[in-house]
């Protein structure tokens, strides 16, 4: 059989993504008619040109543009139900997703909103899709120490169905991982799950930040670790995954090409790494899309791909029992 046919009929589950940008570009351009003081295009080679980032910096802005056309519960409900019919397709029965209730605040949609729309979706994701979903609740970087406090405080006053894991995203120049500690250190110690972006835009030094100061049991991206050989050796001893994101990093020009990512070189090191999308409809990029990638540009085979694929399930946050369902 073909690499894409065995790519496809391979059990996966989807470690990073984000909510707001797995919204597919029908639904952008739906939302784009109702809200033009956005500044997201209603049409679609316009959307093409707009999903178009000149660096990461660029692509925050857009996603955050993005973010402020999602208003009620029924926005939210669309997305999630929405990714949870892109997973099926991929063959992805599972995925952990990354929701940052501070910016849907600040963008005008309070809490219970968000929450209903969460569960309703979520709820439909299983029901419709066969899909089972876990949340992510995610820290702002680029909001400070404010944005973490209310974080954390929502996160566990309403510890809704599914959530799982504790996150900080946004920018990482200018935006250390430290100053997140005390929040970092009441979510693990309430049983949520640390999981901060590091070494997306920044080096080594951000990594060992998240793993020293916010007790980071997976790393979202963590791809400058290639760089550290010591920071290598931790990671494998310490079996700390990485949720690498190869189109997300090509197309936010932080890795040149596919070719020129350092998957392969923190697989030889004996890193766990997990294939992600990230933002998928804003990436141009698919799960399968990203393992084939990985194939294709980067040489892994067969037994190498199911590996990976595996290892997503290992390092999941399912119950056991769940994670033998899926392999
Ligand atoms: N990194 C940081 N923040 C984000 C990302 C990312 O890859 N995607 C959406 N918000
Ligand atoms: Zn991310």
């Amino acid at each position: 059989a073909s690499l894409r046919a065995f790519v496809e009929a391979l059990p996966k589950v989807e470690l990073h993504v984000h909510l707001v940008g797995s919204a597919s570009v029908d639904t952008v351009l739906a939302l784009a008619k109702r809200h033009p003081e956005a500044g997201v295009p209603a049409d679609r080679q316009a959307l093409a040109e707009f999903y178009e980032f000149r660096d990461f910096n660029h692509f925050l802005k857009v996603y955050w543009a993005v973010q402020s056309m999602l208003r009620d519960r029924h926005d939210i409900e669309t997305l999630v139900v929405g990714l949870a019919a892109d997973l099926a397709a991929q063959n992805a029965r599972y995925a952990e997703v990354t929701v940052t209730p501070y910016n849907h605040r600040l963008d005008g949609m309070p809490g219970d909103e968000l929450l209903t729309g969460l569960a309703t979706g979520r709820a439909r994701a299983a029901a419709e899709h066969g899909v089972e979903l876990a949340w992510c609740f995610d820290i702002p970087g680029e909001k400070g120490v404010e944005a973490g406090r209310e974080t954390l405080v929502f996160a566990l006053r309403e510890r809704p169905d599914g959530l799982v894991s504790f996150g900080l995203g946004g920018p990482e120049v200018g935006v250390g991982r430290a100053q997140f500690e005390p929040f970092f250190t009441a979510a693990r110690e309430a049983g949520l799950h640390s999981v901060p972006h590091a070494g997306e835009t920044t080096g080594p030094a951000t990594v060992w930040s998240a793993l020293h100061d916010l007790g980071a049991e997976r790393i979202g991206h963590g791809t400058s670790s290639a760089a550290d050989p010591a920071l290598l050796a931790y990671l494998a001893e310490h079996r700390v995954p990485l949720e690498v994101c190869p189109t997300s990093n090509v197309r936010t020009q932080q890795v040149e090409s596919l070719a020129a990512h350092p998957l392969r070189r923190l697989l030889d090191h004996g890193v766990a790494v997990t294939l992600n999308t990230d933002d998928p409809p804003m990436f141009g990029a698919t799960l399968n899309g990203e393992y084939l990638a990985a194939a294709e540009i980067l040489g892994l085979r067969g037994v190498e791909l199911a590996n990976l694929a595996r290892t997503a399930v290992d390092v999941s946050f399912l119950p056991g029992q769940r994670k033998a369902e899926l392999t």
